[in-house]
């Protein structure tokens, strides 16, 4: 006889369904911004200041073009308030008279011919007269030269626990360390654009590719000083975003509207990849000092870590990158006193911004490059190194927070080092090096790891500031809509909330329909970022189709059990009878979260995704080339809802921290980038990426109980890989050729100037 679970209908979680949106996409009918049939529309331009700091003292409209037929915008068009409306009201959308980085934005023009657009750009003069400069992170906290506020410091904090001062002197081992990690730029395959409409009658339309629509929406009410309902954002398809489209939509699409009030015509801003990459934000650039204590046997007695972020001109997200970056600096280690200052200094650099992590791959990179320093200087194994220092269950992290999570750190990396033959390739690998090295031959092999966690969902108290909500609905033929402003960014957010619903509902996933994000239409389930979608909102779309199922039962509509026929005349009947089929699921803060902003004490996250990523690598001494032969990812971030889109997250986020270690540098002057094309900022491609192993361990549903926070257990996973996979690949350098390897990226010149210095 069957049991009952299987009798059950198989649930869709952990199944694999075509991607929602895929064959709009691979057809062709998808439509990005750029495709965006807008009749009689004008093309809008920045110009932007080239000088990192100064005062404006005029503009010159050099004859050349018909400036008559142009629209141009200045700060003194701005209707509200000129700024970009964040965090704080510190950037300005066009630079009046301060300018405080070379890509800062003072004039907008727009006309119906692009190429003369181009043209007019190159003809319109700023006069500014410069000021003193800072591009240097620490120089700016020494604070000689002031570009923000009293003393340059976007944000600091520090985290205590314990008494570091007196651990560290009675420590028997005591190591040192300095770590540092360069900008990364996002390179989302579709550049930024918007398409903008502005009446007086009807306000301000934007049509844009972005990340959060809300955010975009708050920062047009600012500047035009208009209430919320005549802002409409609306997301196109849009082509990746990797927190590249968190903040820096929101200016875009404050420009196209200017011009679009201005010109009273549609007008549209899309950026080429040459401005996409000079002008949008990346990632922060990052120092690390760290003094550990230890004893004989490498049990962590003391940490103390000084935690920088170069947060550019201005504030935007550097205070809660800082956060999540001080907050993940102690790695999964457990330690009794820990000290962690976080400071995010501003310089004359475009402002850095969000990028998938958030400010964890640089603190993740220091701790573990710091553990295989402390590793090599005891003789001890790395990976054991780690096993005898791992957190467990009933532990305190850094700020306090006892770890609920069900864990089991040890036998995790055990499974890692199965998986990868760690302990035969690191005595092989070396005895060969050995052989090369007195061979005179260049090749060298490595194998190294990391591992990590990321917390899951905003910040601190940030999910419970945002009270996320979501709205399901059904049509009186039984479409179920789901509506949140989440959006899909390549990721996959449309087929995992189908699930979600399928999951509740039992219906085909022709009946779900996601609901493109609106602000019209869609309310407000916060921004598509922080690995929160699934969590967080996915647990939110759970819920209001619980609901709107409770709602068709109580009504005696529907029964315990029913078909898809039978859903759709339950819906069409209360319709009839006339009721709102609509219900409403906003975030309630789990109970026993406590966090406390001021001290940062308390539960950071709600949960954590714990992982350890192994790489093998070969380095060629003749090139310095290092290549990334073969790697690992195991995590456990719950349930797997997709199992293929999450392994496909995983091994793009090993792509991109591949590319943060060993490619992909950006190289400044003067606060401008000055490789920002694709043939002189090298990310890896296909080529350069190896085989990647993806395996996931939910271990707490194994063991019964699933993870609490997310729908049937599942957790936040897209930020994850980024954290570890430029610390195991550095690791992996490091056995290979006997140098740290303290910063990234590793390029074959930086890699040979390690190699020379250490000599
Ligand atoms: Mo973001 S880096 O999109 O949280």
């Amino acid at each position: 006889m069957k049991q009952p679970h299987e009798l059950r209908e198989a649930s869709v979680i952990g199944t694999s369904p075509p991607r929602k949106e895929g064959v709009a996409k691979v057809t062709g009918k998808a439509v990005y911004i750029d495709d965006l049939p807008v009749a009689g529309a004008l093309y809008g331009v920045t110009v932007r200041s080239r000088v990192a700091r100064g005062h404006l003292r005029g503009i010159t409209y050099h004859p050349g073009v018909p400036w008559e037929d142009f629209h141009v915008v200045t700060a003194a068009d701005i209707p509200g308030e000129n700024t970009i409306a964040l965090l704080e009201k510190d950037q300005p959308c066009l630079a009046d008279q301060r300018i405080n980085h070379p890509e800062e934005a003072v004039v907008l023009l727009a006309h119906p011919d692009r190429e003369l657009c181009e043209r007019a750009r190159r003809l319109c003069e700023l006069h500014i007269e410069p000021l003193p400069t800072v591009f240097d992170l620490d120089e700016s906290l020494d604070g000689e030269v002031r570009v923000w506020g009293d003393d340059n410091i976007l944000k600091q904090f520090s985290i205590d626990k314990g008494n570091v001062a007196e651990a560290l002197a009675t420590a028997p081992i005591i190591v040192e360390g300095d770590y540092a990690t360069g900008a990364q730029e996002q390179l989302y395959i579709e550049p930024q654009g918007m398409v903008a409409l502005a009446s007086p009658k009807h306000g301000i339309t934007v049509w844009g590719s972005l990340q959060c629509p809300y955010y975009v929406h708050k920062a047009l009410a600012t500047l035009f000083g208009f209430p919320k309902e005549r802002v409409r954002i609306i997301q196109c398809e849009t082509g990746g975003g990797f927190g590249g489209k968190e903040e820096y939509p929101s200016m875009l699409a404050a420009h196209a509207a200017l011009l679009a009030w201005k010109a009273r015509r549609p007008v549209k801003m899309i950026y080429d990849r040459h401005e996409d990459m000079l002008a949008t934000t990346k990632r922060h650039p990052s120092r690390t000092r760290i003094r550990s204590g230890h004893d004989e046997s490498g049990k962590l007695l003391a940490l103390d870590i000084d935690f920088r972020l170069d947060g550019g001109a201005y504030m935007t997200l550097s205070p809660v990158v800082l956060s999540r970056g001080g907050l993940h600096a102690s790695g999964p280690y457990h330690c009794d006193h820990v000290r962690i200052r976080a400071r995010a200094a501003a310089t004359n650099h475009p402002p850095h911004g969000a990028f998938r992590g958030f400010g964890a791959p640089q603190s993740v990179f220091a701790i573990e490059r710091h553990l295989d320093k402390v590793a090599a200087q005891l003789g001890i194994d790395g990976a054991e190194l780690r096993r005898r220092n791992f957190l467990a269950p009933g532990q305190t992290m850094a700020t306090g927070q006892v770890v609920r999570d069900e864990i089991d750190l040890p036998e995790l990396l055990d499974r890692a080092l199965t998986m990868s033959d760690y302990a035969r390739k690191r005595t092989e690998f070396a005895r060969l090096n050995a052989e090369s090295a007195s061979r005179g031959t260049p090749i060298r092999k490595g194998i190294g790891l990391a591992s990590f966690m990321h917390g899951a969902g905003f910040t601190g108290s940030g999910e419970r500031y945002l009270a996320s909500v979501v709205a399901v609905d059904a049509t009186p033929q039984g479409t179920v809509r789901i509506r949140a402003s989440s959006t899909e960014i390549g990721q996959g957010k449309d087929t995992v909330f189908t699930q979600i619903a399928q999951d509740v509902l039992g219906l085909p996933s022709h009946m779900i329909e996601v609901v493109r994000p609106d602000t019209a239409e869609v309310p407000d389930s916060g921004p598509t970022v922080a690995s929160r979608t699934v969590m967080v909102v996915g647990k939110l779309v759970q819920s209001a189709c619980q609901e709107l199922r409770r709602k068709l039962s109580e009504g005696g509509l529907l029964g315990e059990s029913y078909t898809p026929t039978e859903f759709a005349s339950a819906c069409d009947i209360f319709h009839q009878l006339g009721g709102v089929l609509r219900v409403e699921s906003q975030y309630q803060q789990p109970t026993g979260i406590e966090w406390d902003d001021k001290t940062y004490k308390g539960d950071a996250y709600a949960t954590y995704a714990w992982a350890v990523y192994v790489a093998e690598v070969t380095v060629d001494l003749t090139t310095y080339e290092t290549r990334v032969d073969r790697f690992w990812a195991l995590q456990d971030a719950g349930k797997i809802i997709h199992p293929v889109m999450a392994a496909g997250q995983i091994e793009g986020g090993v792509a991109q921290g591949i590319g943060f270690a060993l490619y992909e540098k950006v190289v400044w002057k003067e606060g401008r980038m000055q490789n920002a094309q694709m043939t002189n900022y090298i990310m890896p491609t296909s080529l350069d990426v190896p085989d990647i192993l993806v395996e996931f361990d939910d271990r707490a549903t194994r063991l019964g109980t699933p993870a609490a926070h997310g729908p049937r257990g599942a957790k936040g996973i897209g930020e994850l890989p980024l954290d570890g996979s430029a610390p195991a690949v550095a690791s992996a350098v490091q056995h290979a050729t006997g140098v740290l390897c303290g910063a990234v990226p590793m390029t074959p010149e930086d890699l040979m100037q390690a190699l020379e210095a250490a000599r």
